[in-house]
Order: structure tokens, then sequence, then C-alpha cells
């Protein structure tokens, strides 16, 4: 074909037409499907148009009549941001207008709401306040095939809602791979759990039985067949040239680097996407790039390396959405996010390290880590599709043949590792009780449905009959944060430190991005960070950088630019601190009281300072309440055994606690990088408070 070069005289349009997309010849029949059937499945390729175009079909098809409003959940909150920001364009209005999102601690929606995304975890929250979701005429349940732990419990609950509502409910799932017959098995389940199908509607039932053969078996469209249909929109891609390495390459994020080398000076025009594990990884190989695109000819086409993971700003995950500059290439060094919740255009080669993190909950230690774990087949699939969205492509697996054949067909669902108490507290306090008779699409191992239950009892969120307590665990799983540091949350009062522990609850949910620094400043920034180190540990040291921002930081930038600190960070824990006090104050807890007396505080606890003779005291006591379980005692040698004994921890480089004496101590998270397991958030305690405030839990542990 000869190419003209038509570039010249015309300007790309900001968008392909949302009419070009795959799923718009579908359109009548998917509104057709939800309009007839309870349940939708609906399986196409990622970036077929299902996130962004299902909604606004729905929309224009009149589902948000009366005031209702149409629901897409996400696994990821990054998923949920920037997909409703896509849509807001395209429907032309301000995210938070018609088309919002709602994620932890960030509500961008208004009453003009009709299209709402939001985390599935949220929307789980929400059938706290609202146990019917009668808000919604529709939920989409994105992603599904993820089987994020979150989406798992959503569907059962879905299950529930829609014997409730089944003549005003739709639900939608939409899934990248094929597990459709899985999900539609699980709503068909017993036979009582199919809504009554309308007997006066003869006529569309026989339509259904007739349309339904396509999809199902025949057996079931008698009856079974009314709970739903699967519709596929094969969406159009194209031959992929899947390489393999010939031998295990020793260090997958250094042959990342030089694979999009060999890519960039050998192979025709296109962006590359490597698939990477985590956020250090990434950043280690823009870096890499970033230095060597240096030593290419001055007259090469230039290499443009961008980060995408979960922690970055909206603004910066935009980028990678962008157009590179002219004569660029692009090379975004992405997690599993990329698989298939976003779609980027634009990319020709894949480079599949093989590895994805996973989170893993070892119900013995009772400690839950994430780690760098083999990728599955379908995984490895869905990667290597990423490449052939516009013309042919290529991926590049960093691992052998061999060893490919040997991956898991899928992943196992999250549910099946992780550690269940945030969700066995949610179910409770949505009134489901009997956990085990609970319609899990797959049912947890016992082992991790019993230490969740040991660890909420122990907590004190559970009754000896295992149902919630009142107020605790009812108020505990409202709050917007894990049991363990809503207990602490909850029990501050008692020790008179409500304040400080908003804070550090606020300061602990940022996850480690408290600190800011250019390239080679980080010894800079590591002295910067001592000034604000508290003797004691991590988490009153926490509160010293939260105190001297809220006092300093937050009107001059300046401040956090010398002290090497996160200015967007710090004010997210300043709003999240003020939706948690929000919680406290519903449950008609006294914050106002504590606030006074933390301005008593600030001295003692000011930099340096080594805290009061009492409250540093009474905040590490009140931490001990609801983080028992993550205790560790130091080893001569420096390392930590946690309280079972058997796994060896590491303060993290980041902790005061590097290279510090200690004896007892508690932690916030478990990380587990390589083959070292490193604690993050680490303070001191006294072995007596255990026993003192959890008494039961270390019963069990012997
Ligand atoms: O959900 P699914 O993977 O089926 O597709 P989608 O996310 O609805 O994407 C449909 C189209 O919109 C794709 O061609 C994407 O390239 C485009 N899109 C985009 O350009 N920017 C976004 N933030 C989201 C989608
Ligand atoms: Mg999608």
């Amino acid at each position: 074909m000869a190419e003209f070069d038509l570039a010249a005289s015309f300007i790309p349009s900001l968008h392909k037409p949302a009419s070009l997309l795959p799923i718009a010849r579908h359109r009548q029949s998917l509104l057709y499907l939800i309009e007839t059937y309870p349940v939708t499945i609906v399986v196409g390729q990622t970036g077929s148009g299902k996130t962004t175009q299902i909604p606004q079909y729905l929309e224009q098809a009149g589902w948000c009549s009366d005031g209702k409003v149409i629901a897409v959940t996400q696994p990821r909150r990054v998923a949920a941001t920037t997909v409703a920001i896509r849509v807001a364009e395209e429907v032309g209005c301000k995210v938070g207008a018609e088309v919002g999102y709602s994620i932890r601690f960030e509500d961008v929606t208004s009453a003009a709401t009709r299209i709402k995304f939001l985390t599935d975890g949220l929307l789980l929250r929400e059938a706290l306040v609202d146990p019917l979701l009668s808000r919604y005429s529709v939920i989409m349940v994105d992603e599904a095939h993820e089987r994020s732990l979150s989406t798992d419990i959503l569907l059962g609950v879905l299950k529930k809602i829609l014997k409730k509502r089944p003549n005003d409910l739709r639900i939608i799932i939409s899934s990248a791979t094929l597990q459709a017959e899985d999900f539609l098995n699980f709503f068909k389940g017993d036979a009582d759990a199919e809504p009554k199908v309308e007997k006066s509607d003869a006529l569309t039932l026989d339509e259904l039985i007739a349309q339904g053969s396509s999809n199902n078996q025949g057996a079931d469209a008698e009856l079974g067949g009314s709970i739903g249909r699967i519709i596929n929109l094969e969406g159009r891609t194209y031959p992929v040239d899947i390489l393999y390495l010939e031998k295990p390459a020793e260090d997958y994020v250094e042959k990342a680097v030089q694979t999009v080398f060999d890519i960039h000076t050998k192979e025709p025009d296109g962006d590359i996407l490597v698939f990477l594990t985590g956020r250090e990884e990434i950043d280690t190989a823009v870096q890499a790039i970033s230095e060597r695109a240096a030593s290419l000819h001055p007259r090469a086409q230039s290499l443009m390396a961008l980060p995408l993971y979960a922690g970055l700003s909206t603004e910066q995950q935009m980028y990678v959405f962008e157009e590179a500059p002219e004569n660029t290439r692009k090379v975004i060094f992405s997690t599993n996010i990329a698989e298939a919740s976003v779609t980027i255009d634009g990319i020709v080669y894949v480079v599949d390290s093989g590895y994805v993190k996973l989170r893993a909950f070892n119900p013995t230690t009772g400690i839950e880590t994430l780690t760098a774990t083999p990728v599955s087949k379908a995984s490895a699939t869905q990667r290597a599709g990423r490449a052939g969205r516009t013309k042919p492509g290529k991926c590049f697996r960093l691992y052998t043949e061999a060893s490919f054949q040997s991956l898991e067909e899928a992943t196992v669902p999250e549910i099946q590792r992780s550690n269940l108490a945030p969700v066995i507290l949610q179910l409770k306090a949505l009134g489901i009780d009997n956990i085990v008779r609970f319609d899990f699409i797959t049912p947890p191992p016992a082992e991790l449905v019993i230490r969740a239950l040991e660890l909420l009892y122990s907590l004190g969120a559970l009754d000896d009959y295992a149902k919630l307590t009142r107020p605790l665990g009812i108020r505990m799983a409202e709050l917007a944060v894990e049991p363990m540091m809503a207990k602490t949350l909850l029990s501050a009062p008692s020790f008179g430190c409500l304040s400080e522990i908003l804070t550090i609850a606020a300061m602990t949910s940022l996850g480690g991005n408290i600190w800011f620094h250019h390239d080679g400043e980080k010894k800079r920034m590591e002295s910067a960070r001592r000034k604000f180190a508290v003797e004691e540990g991590d988490h009153l040291t926490l509160l010293n950088v939260y105190q001297a921002f809220v006092t300093k930081g937050r009107k001059e930038a300046k401040f956090c630019h010398d002290h090497y600190l996160n200015f967007k960070a710090l004010s997210r824990a300043v709003s999240i601190r003020a939706q948690l006090k929000r919680y406290l104050e519903r449950f008609g807890m006294n914050v106002e009281e504590s606030l006074s007396s933390s301005n008593a505080n600030k001295q003692p606890l000011s930099v340096g300072g080594g805290g009061g003779p009492d409250k540093g005291e009474q905040i590490r006591r009140c931490l001990t309440t609801g983080f028992f379980a993550h205790a560790a005692k130091m080893q001569p040698d420096g390392t930590f055994r946690n309280v079972a004994g058997g796994t060896v921890l590491h303060a993290h480089p980041s902790s005061l606690m590097f290279n510090r004496k200690a004896d007892w101590v508690i932690f916030h998270e478990v990380m587990e990088t390589g083959n070292k397991t490193f604690i993050r958030d680490v303070t001191k305690i006294e072995k007596n408070w255990l026993v003192e405030y959890a008494p039961e839990f270390y019963k069990i542990q012997r």
C-alpha cells in the first residue's frame, strides 16, 4: 500500500468517533438484553468500548429517568478516575456534573450526576446506608474478570439485592476474558434464586427463548434462561507475534530496558508498553531509559519513557494517554493496570516481564504480603493482546516458552488469598451473619475465614456468637479504614488522643507518599526526614510531619520544598482527616475536646521532642489496641520476628527503626520485596501492653 503524506494537510480528530468502536454495532442488542434480563454479561476485548460507551447508551435510553443513577464499578481507583474524566469529556460536561466518580476519601459527584464511576469497594460501602442500592437503576460491574476481593463480594451482595429488586434493577457484568459462563451460572444459581418471570409477558419470553439458544445451553432457556444473557462484542484485533527468551533473564527490569532499546533501534514505528510489577521497578526503568536515551544518535528518533502505576497523581497518569511529540517514540512502564483496566492507543510492542504483584495473606503468620508472582496464562495472553489493537504487533516475553507452558491457567481470585477481616466485617454489617453460607462465586478457604473471625473477635468487633458488637463493631464497619485502624480510632478517646490518632490514620492511609525528592536528592531528603523523627517511632514522626504541615507548610509551598515533603499528599491527608473526623462526630464522639488537647501537646511532640511524658505513651498504647496482631520483637541481629515466631522481618529503610534499637514494636504494614520482608510505619511498644489490650488474641496464639 502506498503511503501518502496526509498528515501535513489533515489534523487528526481529538478522539476516534465512538461510532467506530466495536461496541457501536451492538448498541441495539445490548439495550434490548439489558431491558429484558436482570443480568447481562458483556464480553469484549479491552478497548472495545464497554466502560466508556455502555453507561452513555444507558443514559440515552432513559435509564436515568426519575433521578436514577447508573453505577459503574472498577476494581482500581485509577481506572475509576481516568475513565470518568474520559466519559465526562465525551459527554461534554465537567467531571462531577452528569458524569462523576467516587473513590475512598474522594467524592467527585453532585446531585446532577447520572453516570457514576466508583470502586467496587465503595459501592459495597454504600450498601451499608442504602441496603438495596436503590438509587441505581443499573449497576455495571466492570473488569469482573480481575476477580478482585471486592468484586467477588459485590457479586454476592448484588445477587441478594436482585431478589428484592427483580424488576427495577439491572446488572451488567463486563469482563475482558471468557469467564462469562461462570458469572452467568453464578446468577442462575439455585431455582429459588430466580427472579419471577413476568408471566403475562409471554411473547417476550418466546423471543427470549428463540434468542437465547445462541449463547446459552438450550435447556436453561426454558426458565433458567430468564436471569440473563451473554453478549460477545468480538472486538477487532490484529495478529500479535509472540517472542520468548531463549534462556531466563536474571533481572527482568534490566532485560526490559534492553529490550526497549532493541525495539527502538531495530523495529518500525509504534509505541511500547512494558509490564513490570510496581513503582520501584518502574521508576528504575524510566530512569534507566532517560539516562541511556542520551546515548542515542542525535538525529535518531527520541525515546520518551513514562510511568503508569496507582500511586501517581491524576495529571501524571494522563500523560500516558497523550500522543508523543513528533519524532518521538513513547514507552510506558506500567503495572498490571494497563493489562485491561485502561487502554492506551498506539501501542504496537508489548514487553511482558511475566510478573505481577499479588496480595497474599498467610493465615498462619497473619501477615499479608504484596509479592511479585508469575502471571497466569490468561494474563499473559491479555497483555500480549494490548499490542494488536491498531495494527499487527509484537509481544516480547521476558521468559522462556517452557516457563509460559508451566504457568497457571488463570490467576487465583483474590478472595482465596486475602485477609478477609475487612470484608467479613462489612458483610456482617450488611446483616449477612452466616459467612459460610454466603453465596460466594468462589468460596474462600476456611482457614482464611477463621483467621479473620478470630482477629475481628480479638478486636472486639464480634461477640461470642460472632455477631457484630454494638456500637464498636458497627462503627468499625462504617469507618472507611481497615479494621485495625478503625479499632485504634475508636479506642482513642479513652486514651485522650483522638486528635492525634485521627492524624495518624490519615497519614498512614497515604501509603508512604509523604516524602518527595528529585533525582540525586535522596541523601538530603533522608536528613530532612530525620528532623521530624521521634525516638518512639514512625507513627509519632508522621504526627510531627502533619503538625508542621498544617502550621507552616500549608501556607508556604517553600516549606514543603525545603523539607522534601509532598505537598499534594499532605493536602490529601488534611482532607482525609476531616472526613474521618466527620464519621466520628456522627458517632457522637467529641473530637473538639481532644483537638484542644492536641494544641497543648504541640510542644512536647514537636520536632526532635521525643514525645510528651504521657501523650506519646498514650498514643502508643492506643495503637496497640488496634495493631496488636502486627507486633514483632527485635532480635540481637537487628531484625524482627513476628509474634507467631516464624517470619524474619526487616525495618523498612524508610523507617526510623531501620538500624535502631528497640524491643517490641507494632507496625502498620508488611511488604515483601525480593526475598526480604519489610515492616513499615513501626512504633515501639511494651510487651505487657499486648496482653493487656488483646488477652484473647494472645491466648489464641499459644
Ligand atoms: O472498556 P473497554 O476496554 O471495552 O474500552 P473503553 O475503555 O471503553 O475504551 C474505548 C475506547 O476509548 C478505546 O479505543 C480507548 O482508546 C478510548 N479511551 C481513551 O482514549 N482514553 C481513555 N481514558 C479511555 C478510553
Ligand atoms: Mg474497560
